[in-house]
């Protein structure tokens, strides 16, 4: 069994972690994606694990979580920042907090705004989750969900920059095949961050002219309620 199994679902190129511990046989999903429920399901039966939190960054504007039929299923516990305001979970995230699991399994929750208004990072391991806050290459996109360019440059280069250079970092999205990089590698050839300044930055940022993800009048309301208004292929 590994200690971090890494999921990727076609329609949104969103990626899924599922953390375990191999002492407890324990685990920790973060972000979940609804179509793959059965998968994640089955990775948990196939090494015995028990899934103990499901965590997600924000609230996805581009699929529909699974956390909900993931917890009614297994008995987790959903935990979401606070200031996402994703009622349904039940622990809500403050930045700074700590979540256990297994033996001695912490999971540290930081608060990097800016590609929302309550988005989180979650460290473990050296491995820092960074939702659609830092992209390998790239970063999230600030315009929708109370985005701010300026406060999203303060997240990643004051927050997420200030790790070892050899933390690994494991980003909600990819869309060129890249699965893991590290703070170090993003500092010094990250296209949209390094040597760019904060005004620059905000400029770039209000400039791309992106049209809205196809999903977001679906996905928003499906997630605020962590799926559990929407039908599952596994739970239904
Ligand atoms: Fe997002």
């Amino acid at each position: 069994m590994k200690d971090l199994y890494q999921f990727f679902d076609d329609d949104s190129s969103t990626y899924t972690y599922l953390l375990t511990d191999a002492d407890s046989k324990e685990a920790v999903i973060i972000d979940p994606v609804d179509q793959h429920l059965n998968q994640y399901m089955a990775l948990l039966a196939e090494h015995d694990l028990k899934l103990r939190l499901v965590l997600e960054t924000h609230a996805h504007a581009d699929h529909i979580t699974s956390a909900g039929a993931l917890c009614s299923l297994t008995g987790a516990r959903a935990a979401t920042p606070v200031h996402c305001k994703i009622t349904a979970a039940e622990i809500q995230l403050a930045d700074g907090q700590s979540l256990t699991f297994g033996r001695q399994q912490v999971i540290q929750a930081l608060h990097t705004p800016g590609h929302t208004a309550g988005a989180m990072s979650y460290y473990w391991n050296g491995k820092l989750f960074t939702g659609d806050s830092l992209l390998i290459n790239g970063c999230g996109r600030t315009d929708f969900q109370n985005g701010d360019a300026g406060t999203l440059y303060d997240s990643i280069t004051q927050r997420l920059f200030s790790y070892p250079d050899e933390t690994l970092v494991y980003p909600c999205h990819d869309y060129d095949g890249n699965t893991s990089s590290t703070i170090g590698h993003e500092k010094r050839t990250n296209k949209r961050l390094a040597g760019k300044s904060r005004a620059e930055f905000i400029h770039m940022m209000d400039a791309l002219d992106l049209p809205p993800p196809k999903m977001i009048d679906k996905a928003i309301p499906a997630n605020m309620k962590l799926g559990l208004n929407i039908r599952h292929a596994a739970g239904s």
